[in-house]
């Protein structure tokens, strides 16, 4: 038998096991349960975990901030997790000392940020997302689980399913853009990715969606700032993704950091209890974001750490994740002093219990570490990865078809991000192996063999953050500054490569550590001097492909007038750079699509495509200011090397009453002379009711790949998921009586359209 497939039993067996441990606990030890610890292998930490976690008052790496270590802590079975280990050999030892220290003898659960992969890195979120292939992204999921499990990890703090409509909040690579049923769709092939069957299952971790709820609409795009949305907002764009991912069967769930509409998320109790358990049935434990728990009083709304630690509890948080001095810690005087009972107390520690043994922990609390080793090196994972950074990359410009490239017999790589290996993994890795992993260089390299010759050259030194990153502490996150770079003559190098090569490869975007948590920016324009860097390329005349490695979309303007081809990248992966060569050199087509509007300037956002309106345009195009309304590129847009058609979009009846399914089909041609992949969309709008819907949303969707000249008809259902939405007047959802157009194509600006008639 698997080491992780031991049988937990039936629910009232487990129900069993969990009564008979909580019967002999003490407030203390319950107390304990519901805590987790950061454990970092990393010396000095200090500040930096502090930082690194969010919070205040962070002691020290393995320090509770009660004058004991963490270790101390776990001898006194006062630990009911642990996060940031990834060396299966410590967490034994951790996991030993849990055991051995508690009465109970009661394991810990491991958890850890595993976003994008453990050891395999997949391409960023953002990334998985502009794929619009739920079964790559389960797959990819599958794979970090596999991995994560492997070294003793039970707990993907994951997916990220924040909805992301600013991109200067840098979170919104970790998400799946802007739109909310594509994100709810994302949503729920990862929680399937992560737990399989369920997270006892071999191979399978808890998934941990998050930040609950509305974290990414951060004011101003400043991560951690107030959230304020209206009701409408939060049901019908905030809300779904999260609401996916419970039905997908999530197991866990994480609050997020910031104050919703005045009220602390962590302390929420209409949102965590009312909303989240009573109305959608959620049966998992809920974990707070780092320190949020303990931040409940710097944001005024507790009174000290016991009145924080039971407003939580109150609200519905099970589990406080600390960096240091947990609040929860305190539960045992607030219980005292009637802020918090036992009852509910009891309750929490119940959910905690329930989901180490479901997860089979008390059985086969040990990892085995040469198992570990195997599951790592296993070259399928390295083939998963590739396929995905494939299948995620968005080509937003292809002039004459300079892609994919015709046989040159020279190359010109060039940019500081062509070849860092670092920046190809992208934020929120930390258990990466930089020596497997493949740069654009290295991928163009390989790949071009013999055939042709390849030259690199940087151009221009890496760009530095404003600010230093809070995952600095962690090695290799900040770009080295080289030695002796002569700005001048490597410049002139890049432009004399380029004048000298067939065609010039420019990789440009954003350093990696420059996106993500604490991330934010104020500005959307390539850092350091990457523009001038192209703008030079160009002027050459040697024809350019633009490679933009990214996870927010940045200001192209100028390139997307002026570069013939530009292929987004994102931050890639572990195999980023063979999967690029693949597309470059045409072994493989891209496909992908943006998961957000893209605009031309930070000037325009927010910009949604799923915009109500409200005026009749004065000019075309709803120009009132000094930019263009529109954006740079639409939401769902992307090219490939197919050129696809629609024609024929059909509905199989043209009225139906409100709770009744309209089937719309259109047929797909690629009329291209080259297979591709297109991503079908299908769009709706309302014409009139009881509020004001968007001009257009999503609403269906499909991937499929096409050979040259191959024709497919695609069909997708419009039933009440579909067409009801939460009227914030009536305080509910609705389905009205109305006329719903449907569009169909290729991105949110598709043509083709047909309508129908809903009845009351
Ligand atoms: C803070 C982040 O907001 C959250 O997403 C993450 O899971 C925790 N830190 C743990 O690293």
């Amino acid at each position: 038998m698997s080491v992780h497939s031991m049988p937990v039993g039936s629910d009232a067996e487990v129900a069993g096991r969990v009564d008979a441990l909580i019967a002999g606990m003490t407030t203390a030890e319950k107390a304990g349960q519901l805590t987790q610890y950061f454990y970092f292998d990393l010396p000095p930490a200090g500040e930096a975990a502090d930082q690194a976690s969010g919070g205040a008052e962070a002691p020290g790496p393995g320090f509770d901030g009660h004058g004991i270590t963490v270790d101390e802590a776990l001898g006194r079975g006062q630990v009911g997790s642990l996060l940031f280990v990834t060396d299966p050999a410590q967490i034994n030892r951790l996991q030993r000392r849990a055991i051995e220290g508690s009465r109970h003898g009661i394991p810990v659960l491991f958890g850890f940020d595993v976003i994008h992969g453990l050891r395999t890195i997949f391409p960023v979120p953002i990334a998985m997302a502009a794929s619009w292939d739920p079964g790559a992204i389960e797959q990819g999921q599958a794979v970090a689980a596999r991995e994560a499990r492997a070294v003793g990890i039970h707990w993907a703090f994951a997916p990220m399913v924040d909805i992301a409509r600013d991109p200067r909040w840098g979170r919104i690579v970790e998400g799946a853009g802007e739109d909310p049923y594509l994100a709810a769709a994302v949503a729920a092939a990862q929680v399937r990715g992560f737990q399989g069957a369920g997270p006892g299952a071999p191979g399978r971790v808890i998934s941990g969606p998050k930040h609950f709820a509305g974290y990414g609409a951060a004011l101003g795009g400043r991560d951690y700032d107030e959230v304020n949305l209206s009701d409408s907002e939060l049901w019908n764009v905030y809300l779904p993704p999260f609401k996916a991912a419970v039905d997908a069967g999530a197991e866990n769930i994480m609050t997020a950091y910031m104050d919703l509409n005045g009220v602390p998320a962590t302390g929420n109790h209409w949102l965590l209890t009312e909303v989240l358990r009573d109305t959608w049935g959620f049966g998992g434990f809920l974990v707070s974001d780092a320190q949020a728990v303990h931040n409940l009083r710097t944001h005024g709304f507790a009174a000290d750490l016991a009145d924080a630690g039971a407003r939580a509890l109150r609200a519905g948080v099970d589990m406080e994740m600390a960096v240091g001095n947990p609040a929860y810690a305190h539960l045992p005087e607030a219980i005292e002093a009637g802020l918090a009972d036992e009852e509910t107390l009891d309750a929490c520690v119940r959910r905690v219990l329930t989901a180490k043994v479901r997860i089979g922990l008390l059985d086969q609390p040990y990892v085995d570490e040469d198992q570990a080793r195997a599951v790592l090196a296993d070259p399928a994972h390295r083939a998963a990865a590739r396929q995905a950074a494939q299948r995620s990359a968005v080509l937003l410009r292809n002039e004459g078809g300079l892609l994919p490239l015709a046989s040159p017999s020279s190359i010109a790589v060039i940019g500081p991000l062509a070849d860092s290996r670092r920046d190809t993994l992208g934020p929120w890795v930390f258990d990466f192996d930089l020596d497997e992993t493949v740069t654009v260089l290295d991928g163009i390299r390989n790949r071009a063999g013999h055939g042709a010759e390849v030259g690199y050259a940087p151009g221009i030194r890496p760009a530095q953050r404003v600010f230093p990153s809070m995952f600095d502490m962690f090695a290799n996150n900040a770009p080295a500054d080289p030695e002796g770079f002569d700005d001048d003559a490597e410049l002139a190098r890049a432009v004399a490569l380029a004048r000298a090569s067939d065609v010039a490869v420019v990789v440009l975007g954003e350093w990696q550590n420059m996106i993500g948590e604490a991330a934010s920016r104020s500005s959307l324009e390539l850092p350091g001097g990457q523009l001038a860097l192209l703008q030079a390329v160009v002027a050459t005349g040697t024809p350019v492909v633009l490679l933009v490695m990214n996870g927010r979309p940045l200001d192209l303007r100028w390139a997307a007038a002026n570069v013939p081809a530009i292929l987004d990248i994102w931050y890639p992966g572990t195999q980023g750079g063979a999967a690029m060569a693949d597309l470059i050199f045409g072994d493989a087509a891209p496909g992908g699509k943006l998961p957000f509007t893209w605009p031309r300037t930070v000037g325009q956002v927010p910009l949604v495509y799923s915009h109500t309106i409200s005026h009749e345009p004065v000019n075309q195009g709803r120009r009132y200011w000094d930019e263009e309304s529109t954006p740079l590129f639409p939401f769902g847009y992307g090219l490939s090397y197919g050129r696809f058609e629609y024609r024929d979009l059909t509905l199989d009846r043209d009225r139906i009453q409100a709770g009744q399914t309209v089937t719309a089909s259109v047929t797909v041609t690629n009329a291209g002379d080259r297979a591709g992949d297109e991503v079908a969309q299908v769009y709706i709008h309302q014409r009139h009711g009881t509020a004001s819907r968007p001009v257009r949303e999503l609403k269906g969707f499909e991937r499929v790949a096409l050979a040259a000249g191959e024709t497919r008809t695609l069909s997708f259902a419009l039933g009440p998921a579909e067409l009801r939405y939460w009227n914030a007047a009536a305080r509910d959802w609705v389905i009205d009586a109305t006329t719903i157009d449907v569009f169909a194509g290729g991105d949110s600006a598709a043509g083709l359209t047909a309508s129908f008639t809903v009845t009351g």
